[in-house]
């Protein structure tokens, strides 16, 4: 079995995973609708490269943004490929913290977000809690907590994905999901199409499945006021048109991916 090279490792995982033009412009709208301004500082938890961050700074030269992680191995990718691509202005607006989103940090966001279900690594309700009470210290009084979710009648089962892109193909692996405990072991693996390679377990994540009626209802525990949560809505042929709608009531499908917004 190949070892990916650190390099390639975060380059297909982006590819693969990221969506975070789409990201800002929904919590942009979202904080819009919500506040009547625009939001400007802007806190990514479980940042890894943090390239949405780097993005967020090149709105306006009135945007700051934070991306917070553990790991320095991917923030020495994002600093090669992200920061280093920001003009002297948009970096001295964007900072990387090596450190843990459970710690204090000594500054607001109008927007926090936790994305790609990061979140999930908080197996125990009580640190979920602490977790979410951490963020809401840490929000502006005008601010918002993002989160996305996933579930399905196919996210609870050993499983494994496959998706085609141009040079790789990316496979998201279930590999074991106890219904006892809700605990759920996944596996990123990659095949690079230039030289055939086949790169397993390349991201391992040991994490805890948690619903959206739990996540909102730690949302109030951790002293939330407001949880709203979203649904995708759909084309002709049934499948997601990457439109979010707020909404109370839907229906279970084999898979989906949602947002959940929470106000101090
Ligand atoms: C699934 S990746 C998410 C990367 C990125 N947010 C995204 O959307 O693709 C999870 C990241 O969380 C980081 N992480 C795990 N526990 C953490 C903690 N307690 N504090 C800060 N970062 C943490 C890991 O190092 C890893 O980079």
């Amino acid at each position: 079995m190949s070892k990916i090279p650190s390099n390639l490792k975060y380059q297909l995982y982006e590819s693969s995973v990221q969506n975070h033009e789409c990201d800002i412009e929904f919590i942009n709208k979202q904080y819009k609708k919500f506040f009547k301004k625009p939001a400007l500082t802007f806190r990514e938890d479980f940042g890894g490269t943090a390239a949405m961050a780097c993005d967020w700074v090149k709105q306006s030269p009135d945007h700051k943004a934070w991306g917070i992680d553990l790991d320095p191995e991917p923030i020495a990718y994002g600093k090669e490929n992200h920061y280093s691509r920001l003009n002297d202005n948009q970096k001295s607006r964007m900072e990387y913290i090596e450190g843990n989103v459970l710690a204090d940090y000594p500054f607001k966001a109008d927007i926090t977000v936790a994305f790609n279900f990061s979140y999930f690594i908080f197996k125990e309700r009580r640190l979920l809690v602490e977790y979410f009470a951490k963020v809401k210290e840490g929000l502006s009084k005008d601010g918002v907590f993002f989160v996305d979710i996933f579930g399905g009648t196919e996210a609870r089962q050993e499983l494994q994905e496959e998706t085609e892109h141009d040079n790789h193909t990316y496979f998201w692996d279930c590999d074991s999901y106890n219904t006892l405990t809700e605990e759920v072991l996944y596996y990123i693996h990659f095949k690079d199409h230039k030289d055939g390679k086949m790169y397993r377990k390349a991201f391992t994540y040991d994490w805890r499945m948690w619903s959206v009626g739990e996540i909102k209802d730690a949302m109030l525990d951790a002293g939330f006021s407001n949880v709203v949560t979203y649904w995708e809505g759909t084309d002709d042929d049934g499948t997601g048109d990457g439109e979010f709608y707020s909404s109370k009531d839907e229906e279970n499908c084999e898979s989906w991916v949602t947002y959940i917004a929470a106000m101090p």
